[in-house]
């Protein structure tokens, strides 16, 4: 298969990938918060393995430590989840393609204005904190998607249940594509997967891949689907 692009073809412009990667920070306090945690390795290897095949790339990037090394890629920073939000709001339209490898907080304390701008004092009686559910940016992004765009999420799950679980988050999330991997890879150096489609189809890595050649692996599988979705 081969993916036109703007210079061989003059009807098909540069494809363009929004990404979103890396975990968030929920602030408890002004020097506090929840986090995860992803290093955003994943997505930001996907960024730039995207960029050098000549997508147009945009990373929206959590408080990782990592950047993407292709200078092409343009980059925006977030911190919480609701930050993200209002990011993917202004970005998703733009897109052809929206790879979500971002680790979201399904929870974020609740707290008031004061206590966000204050710092929480040491008592010797309990603390509780209580939380709130953030919202499944993923949804919500779909459900506003424009015809012809492709949606990939992706589900870290216990490897017992995790094709019913990711098969269950593409029905719920109403994507098109998600990248299911096994808890297990979560710290390993290489990394199995297999991503589900709307229709139906799977396909797996041969075994485990190490992490460096996953994002062309994946790129691959994208174009393909994303071949299908426009032509
Ligand atoms: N996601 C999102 N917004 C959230 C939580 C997750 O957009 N508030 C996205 C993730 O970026 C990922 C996908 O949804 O692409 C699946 O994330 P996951 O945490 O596995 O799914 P949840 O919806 O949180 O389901 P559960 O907690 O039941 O596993």
């Amino acid at each position: 298969m081969t993916i036109e692009t703007s210079s061989d073809h003059p009807h098909h412009r540069q494809r363009r990938l929004l990404i979103t990667a890396g975990p968030t920070h929920e602030p408890i306090d002004s020097v506090r918060y929840i986090g995860n945690r992803s290093s955003g390795r994943l997505g930001v290897d996907l960024a730039d393995a995207a960029a050098r095949r000549g997508w147009a790339v945009t990373l929206l990037l959590g408080p990782s430590a990592l950047t993407p090394a292709e200078p092409s890629v343009r980059l925006e920073r977030y911190r919480t989840a609701s930050d993200l939000g209002e990011l993917l709001a202004a970005h998703q339209r733009q897109c052809d393609v929206l790879v979500m490898a971002a680790a979201v907080a399904d929870y974020r304390p609740k707290v008031t204005p004061e206590q966000l701008t204050g710092k929480l004092r040491r008592k010797d009686t309990k603390m509780v904190i209580e939380l709130e559910p953030t919202e499944d940016l993923l949804a919500g992004c779909a459900s506003r998607r424009d015809p012809g765009q492709v949606f990939v999420g992706f589900a870290l799950e216990p490897r017992e249940r995790m094709m019913s679980s990711a098969r269950d988050k593409l029905e719920r999330k109403g994507i098109d594509l998600i990248v299911a991997n096994p808890l297990e890879t979560m710290e390993a150096g290489a990394i199995e997967a297999v991503v589900l489609g709307r229709d139906g189809s799977e396909r797996k890595t041969e075994g485990a891949i190490e992490k460096a050649a996953f994002g062309d692996w994946l790129l691959t599988v994208i174009e393909e689907a994303a071949t299908c979705v426009t032509d």
